[in-house]
């Protein structure tokens, strides 16, 4: 009888970690299944058929996870209310991304081609082009659509959480296509504070945390971690859109390059670059015309100019910050070791 009383085995964090991202996949493979396009079309329907695959196949699952371990952190117990909202974020990250392959050009996601992509290529038609940046509008509206169905009617401090999120990453993200403004560190920090930090670590976490009714306290101390850790989180995903094998990250590796894009990383080399280094970023840097062998060039000057070394030690400098809040806030051992964990995971990463 002792046996039967006895506490179940408890889990490990590596073993919640894969327990969540399962329960999130199979989510969210129920809940598109659930909504099939409204009219018979075939070109609709394969529309619909990439979207799913987009969302169900790929993709790390970081912000469902913070949400569960946010949870978790305040002592929360309700994993299926924890799993929906964490699917409801990847929804809504999915349209992001979607948006965000078009509005920056990029023809590989997830190491697939982009979904506007694969839209415009069966149509072989001259308007293949517009029609899968249309198509792909369309669709990232409906994946976010789909992400307000699914959060529901959920608690107001989560609701409220999932709105603010959602003005800020818009507001980040239309700072970033702001690429005539030139490079400057102090905007392009504030750009991946707006644009990836608050939507990918600090607010994932904390609706975990209201759902399970976090204290204040706790909510403030997600923040304290999870800006850093969100902001070295992007400054990885810059290094590795300049200098990463897209092989492994499934991403292209010229385009931050070839748009232009006033990451902090180049900011850095701009400030820092004097004669022909400078002269080679001012004419290849945003140019269209970028080969390989100019991108090549491009990637010699981030090096010598010591803006790689410099984004490595601002990332470092953002994950001791962030991991000194969790070892001292009040919050559950496991969500404790799991965020340590992920802290290592999101900012010294080859994908
Ligand atoms: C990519 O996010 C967009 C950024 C905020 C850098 P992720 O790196 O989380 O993308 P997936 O979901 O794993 O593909
Ligand atoms: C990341 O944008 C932020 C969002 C998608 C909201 P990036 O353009 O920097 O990310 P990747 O490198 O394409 O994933
Ligand atoms: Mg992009
Ligand atoms: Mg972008």
């Amino acid at each position: 009888m002792a046996a039967e009383l006895a506490d179940p085995p408890e889990e490990s964090v590596t073993a919640a970690i894969d327990r969540v991202r399962s329960s999130v996949d199979a989510l969210l493979a129920a809940f598109i299944d659930a909504h099939p396009a409204p009219v018979a079309d075939p070109e609709l329907a394969e529309g619909h058929r990439l979207l799913k695959e987009f969302v169900v196949k790929g993709g790390k699952r970081i912000r469902p996870l913070l949400c569960y371990w946010g949870a978790r952190g305040a002592g929360g117990t309700d994993d299926a209310a924890t799993v929906a909202a964490g699917a409801a974020l990847e929804l809504y990250h999915a349209g992001l991304l979607i948006h965000d392959d078009i509005m920056d050009g990029s023809e590989l996601r997830r190491g697939r081609p982009t979904l506007h992509r694969s839209l415009a290529r069966p149509t072989k038609h001259p308007v293949a082009e517009p029609f899968g940046h249309c198509a792909a509008v369309l669709l990232g509206v409906l994946a976010q659509a789909w992400a307000d169905e699914l959060l529901g009617a959920a608690d107001p401090a989560v609701r409220a959480l999932f709105n603010q999120m959602r003005g800020e990453v818009i507001a980040g993200q239309y700072l970033d296509v702001q690429t005539h403004l030139g490079p400057s560190v102090d905007r392009a920090l504030t750009v991946i504070r707006f644009k990836t930090a608050k939507y990918t670590v600090e607010r994932p976490l904390q609706i975990g945390g209201a759902l399970a009714g976090a204290p204040g306290a706790l909510l403030e101390s997600y923040s304290r971690f999870g800006l850093p850790m969100g902001e070295a989180f992007q400054l990885r995903d810059d290094i590795l859109g300049v200098f990463g094998d897209p092989g492994i990250t499934g991403k292209p590796v010229t385009d931050d390059l070839r748009e232009g894009k006033a990451t902090v990383l180049i900011a850095l080399a701009f400030a820092e670059a004097t004669g022909s280094a400078l002269h080679l970023l001012r004419t290849w840097h945003g140019n269209p015309d970028l080969d390989d062998a100019r991108a090549a060039d491009l990637r010699q000057v981030i090096v010598e100019s010591r803006a790689l070394t410099r984004v490595e030690s601002m990332i470092d400098g953002r994950v001791r910050t962030g991991l000194e809040e969790l070892r001292t806030c009040a919050i559950d051992e496991d969500a404790r070791q799991a965020l340590t964990l992920m802290a290592g995971q999101l900012t010294h990463r080859l994908a």
